[in-house]
């Protein structure tokens, strides 16, 4: 098979500034002082075995396979083990290095099965390479001893098996569970011969604190930890290097199939996302990709009332097509508009907006992004002069401090999370900003200085205090300032955070966070060396999230915390191309590239391409794409890969809306949510069936290749280049790397980007360019995009949804780690396993007050709706606030959140939603009505 070559050294890199000259078998090496000799062998391209060793972890030398000799010194030492010195003369390859390896390999293999022929893991199994590299033939100690054969294996896990008959303790998987994932859910147990490898304590793996990231298995030299897919199918056959499509830090893996068939996701260990590492996600929760529920032949109806008919996609297509022209004949260009998906390409993204703004002849187009990070780029934007993160996720390894506000890494960004673990446990300090008690908190050897727990709503207070104290103490980095920002706005700035309303002690009140923590964190931010913040839709999802990503800028900016390695202001995106539905231009103010409709420049260029006349009128968003469609004078729409219907706020105005329209167009995997309410239904291609590129959350461009045919016969950008195509706006491209040509002429920031230079160097970040041909790692080094950095004024204004008699509770949401959004892809595998519905966390005085036990059914009421979920009591969350997920339609977790939004951008404010909390045992009509009405909406009329 073709392989993706992943070479490796033995033992882990070594940074150092003095490097040391040995030899090595006669040949001449030098390598950083620090350097194991087995690695500098390695580098100089002379192979020693082993079995412990692999340079993903930190050497630990019980195996001794890998000894050699060094002239002068005694033994045999393990070359894993011993670092390279200035003139060393190591011999590596000679007949008594060579009895004594097959020695050491006759003692493994004494005590292993032999059973290599019929073994899932022949062909890819270090112990028999090994056996092979050490000229083992026969092994004279036999059977007769005691030996481990006889274990029982452990199946626990959906996704991989543990057999203790196989393994050899070399202790890999322990490291990997330490080094790489920060779980710390595997033991060494025993010593010598009675030593062996245990979950938690001692127990199944999926009752252990294991969360299946796959890091062990993936460290297995031999076929003690396996996927059970390579046990039922066998070695896979070929491999294509493509990127992970569930979250924002997209992790590049090597799909490895047989045939049309997915045997294995492994990471890739040249990922300079991921380093080789994953979560469950990613790595075995790609099933849905195959699942029964996949629609694979279009369908369109002419009421929603009415049974899903099949029929040919010429029609499908020339159907949406003349209903969107129709409604644009009646209503006026402007009735109809497309929604972006965040989990497609950038090819595909930049097709619908640019159907939008050129076949539909209007700017009504709108992405996902609405919902979670429109803040951030207006924030960012406004402060810093680019609409993104300014650091790559490298950066972390040089923080001193890390301040993670309303996010949570290891649910939501678990392969960033392990790597900010592993900066933490060196020593790097965390403040924590969250109403929750997130796990960050406290994990294995990891726990946050200061845990600020805020009353949800209150972020801009906290920030905002937090400035006053380092405005008032001597603590702003003035020489920053003074090069770097914009001195009248700085002044302004400051007057602002000295007064004393702003102050840690007069803001106690409104955070609920005592004074002194405040202060004490915000000490520990200025006086740290490098201080980086990492947030998420904690912060944007707000009334004031646009301010406070100003809040958190105007920090970074006052204690100088911008422009190098370690510092920062980084948005930990959520879903796994949101960064590049943004560039892509998805908004319906800005051209892709961020470039306002209005500029006329940018839209000249964009004319001259496009061979039309394009608006200069921004296009409505989301939520006035809704309102327009209950007025009447919106009635058309376009979704590619989106849920609106279950992500979306207030779902019964939203499916309201969606009702009053008279031909919406759905382009999914599955019958989503949005799907009930649709007449044309467009099958949707899984990333494993497209070529394209996807941007993280560190503005890095990387791969998407296409592993197996679509199952409905075409890729999400042939669908759209279709349906414009039959509007009568003609787009013709062969392959999506043309459309990337497209953008990378069209956008500065992406004028370097070519799928040749991703090809040649993995993955790029943005801007890539002329002056970047390399990419940008981190932004704002000399100076800001904007010019000068800008200081905002920040004021703390509550959100108008107040807690009163009625709903005395705040509501705020999250996700958790197996689960993914809207659900429609994990909650199709066997993920369920962890999460199988919602769950509202609620802390046990509010549930002592109530009559509420663990586990109880409660009707959880809004002003907006009213649903019913299980109640699960929860320290984590601190009295008067209650928390669930959204992972599932039946739970509706959206029925009761509110329509209040961010004043800059509209995004709306999840985080906080009064409400009340009642024991009961029924479910809410909305769920009832819910359940008839998606049973009579999805049903597909028998084929003729
Ligand atoms: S799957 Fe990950 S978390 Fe679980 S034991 Fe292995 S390394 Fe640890
Ligand atoms: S399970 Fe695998 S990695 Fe862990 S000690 Fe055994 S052989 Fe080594
Ligand atoms: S961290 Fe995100 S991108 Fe990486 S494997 Fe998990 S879900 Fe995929
Ligand atoms: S590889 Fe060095 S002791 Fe195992």
């Amino acid at each position: 098979m073709s392989m993706i070559a992943e070479t490796d050294y033995g033992t882990p890199p070594r940074q150092h500034e003095l490097t040391v000259t040995l030899e090595i078998d006669g040949m001449s090496v030098t390598v950083p002082a620090g350097t194991s000799v087995m690695r500098a062998a390695a580098l100089a391209g002379i192979s020693i075995p082993k079995l412990c060793a692999t340079d993903s972890l930190e050497p630990f030398g019980s195996c001794r396979l890998c000894l050699v000799e060094i002239e002068g010194r005694r033994g045999t030492p393990a070359s894993c083990t011993t670092p390279a010195e200035a003139g060393m003369k190591v011999s590596t390859q000679n007949d008594r290095l060579a009895k004594l390896r097959r020695g050491v390999m006759e003692l493994y293999i004494s005590d292993h099965p032999l059973d290599c022929l019929t073994c899932a893991a022949n062909g890819d199994c270090e112990l028999q390479d090994m056996a092979g590299a050490v000229g083992l033939r026969d092994v004279r100690y036999g059977f007769d001893g005691d030996n481990h054969l006889n274990q029982a294996k452990d199946e626990s896990n959906p996704y991989f098996t543990f057999d203790p008959s196989k393994c050899i303790v070399c202790s890999r998987c322990v490291r990997a569970c330490e080094e790489q994932q920060g779980t710390f859910a595997l033991t060494l147990d025993g010593r010598g011969f009675l030593s062996k490898i245990a979950a938690g304590m001692n127990e199944d793996f999926l009752d252990s604190e294991c969360v299946s990231c796959g890091a062990c298995v993936k460290a297995c030299p031999t076929a003690t930890l396996i996927e059970k897919r390579v046990i039922d199918m066998g070695q896979p056959e070929r491999q294509v290097l493509t990127t992970c499509a569930y979250c924002g830090v997209g992790c590049s893996f090597v799909a490895e199939l047989q045939g049309d068939r997915v045997v294995r996701m492994t990471p890739h260990k040249d990922g300079k996302a991921n380093y080789g590492h994953s979560c469950v996600k990613g790595r075995f929760a790609w099933g849905y990709a195959s699942h029964k529920d996949r629609i694979t032949r279009p369908m369109i109806r002419a009421s929603i009332e009415e049974a899903w008919r099949e029929v040919s996609w010429q029609e499908a297509i020339a159907h949406a097509a003349s209903e969107f022209k129709r409604i644009q004949a009646k209503y006026g260009r402007g009735a109809v508009g497309g929604i972006t998906s965040s989990r497609c390409t950038n090819e595909e993204t930049f097709l619908v907006q640019k159907l939008v703004r050129a076949a539909f002849g209007n700017n009504n187009t709108d992405t996902c992004a609405r919902v979670c990070h429109s803040p951030t780029g207006y924030g960012l934007k406004t402060t810093f002069g680019t609409s993104a993160g300014t650091q790559d996720f490298e950066s972390v390894m040089q923080a001193d401090v890390v301040m993670v506000i309303g996010a949570n890494p290891t649910d939501a960004h678990p392969v960033f999370a392990s790597r900010m673990k592993r900066r933490l446990r060196e020593g790097a300090k965390l403040i924590v900003i969250d109403p929750r008690r997130i796990d960050l908190v406290r994990t294995p050897h990891v726990e946050a200085s200061y845990h600020l727990q805020l009353r949800p709503g209150t972020n801009v207070a906290l920030i905002d205090a937090m400035a006053h104290t380092v405005a008032t103490e001597g603590l702003v980095d003035g020489y920053f300032v003074e090069e770097r920002c914009d001195p009248i706005d700085y002044r302004l700035w400051l007057e602002f955070v000295r007064k004393p309303e702003n102050s840690p002690e007069a803001v106690e009140r409104i955070t609920g966070v005592p004074a002194a923590d405040i202060r004490a964190a915000a000490r520990l931010f200025a006086t740290a060396g490098n201080a980086a913040i990492y947030y998420g839709l904690g912060v944007t999802e707000h009334s004031q999230g646009t301010t406070m990503v100003m809040g958190m800028a105007n920090l970074a900016m006052a204690t100088g915390n911008l422009g190098r390695q370690g510092v920062g202001v980084n948005p930990l995106r959520g879903q796994n191309n949101v960064q590049g539905s943004c560039d892509m231009g998805s908004f319906p103010h800005e051209l892709p590239g961020y470039r306002h409709v209005s500029d006329k420049v940018a839209r000249a260029s964009f004319e001259s391409a496009w061979g039309v006349a394009l608006d200069d009128e921004p296009g409505l968003r989301i939520p006035n794409m809704l309102d327009a469609a209950l007025d009447g004078s919106f009635k058309g729409i376009y979704i590619q890969g989106e849920d609106i219907a279950q992500s979306d706020p207030n779902i019964k105005h939203v499916t309201a809306a969606l009702a009053a329209m008279e031909c919406v167009v759905v382009q999914d995997l599955f019958l989503n949510e949005t799907a009930s309410y649709a007449h044309v239904f467009l099958p949707g291609a899984s990333f494993l069936e497209k070529d394209g590129t996807f941007t993280n959350a560190e503005r890095r461009i990387s791969r998407v290749r296409r592993a197996i045919k679509p199952l409905a016969g075409f890729a999400d950008w042939e669908t759209t280049m279709a349906l414009s195509n039959a509007l009568g706006y003609p787009m013709s491209y062969s392959h999506p790397s043309e459309i990337m040509d497209e953008i990378a002429r069209l956008t500065p920031t992406f004028a370097g980007v070519t799928y040749d230079l991703l090809d040649r160097v993995g993955s790029v970040q943005w801007p890539c360019n002329e002056g970047a041909p390399d990419g940008t790692p981190v932004l704002h080094v000399d100076g800001f995009v904007r010019g000068k950095g800008k200081f905002m004024i920040t004021e703390y204004v509550p959100t108008d949804e107040r807690t009163g008699p009625r709903f005395p509770l705040l509501l705020t949401t999250g996700r958790i780690l197996t689960q993914y959004n809207v659900g429609a892809q994990s909650r199709r595998t066997e993920n369920t396993v962890w999460h199988r519905e919602d769950v509202l966390e609620i802390h046990p005085h509010d549930a002592e007050n109530r009559g509420i036990r663990d586990g109880d059914r409660v009707a959880l009421m809004s002003r907006s709706g009213e649903t019913t979920l299980r109640a699960h009591i929860s320290e984590r969350v601190q009295p008067g606030v209650v928390y669930t997920t959204f992972h599932h339609p039946e739970t509706g977790a959206n029925v009761v959140t509110t329509e209040f939004s961010d004043w800059a951008t509209n995004c709306p404010e999840y985080k906080v939603t009064a409400v009340e909390v009642r024991p009961t045992n029924r479910w809410a009509d909305w769920q009832l009505e819910h359940d008839d009405f998606v049973r009579r909406t999805t049903q597909i009329a028998a084929a003729k």
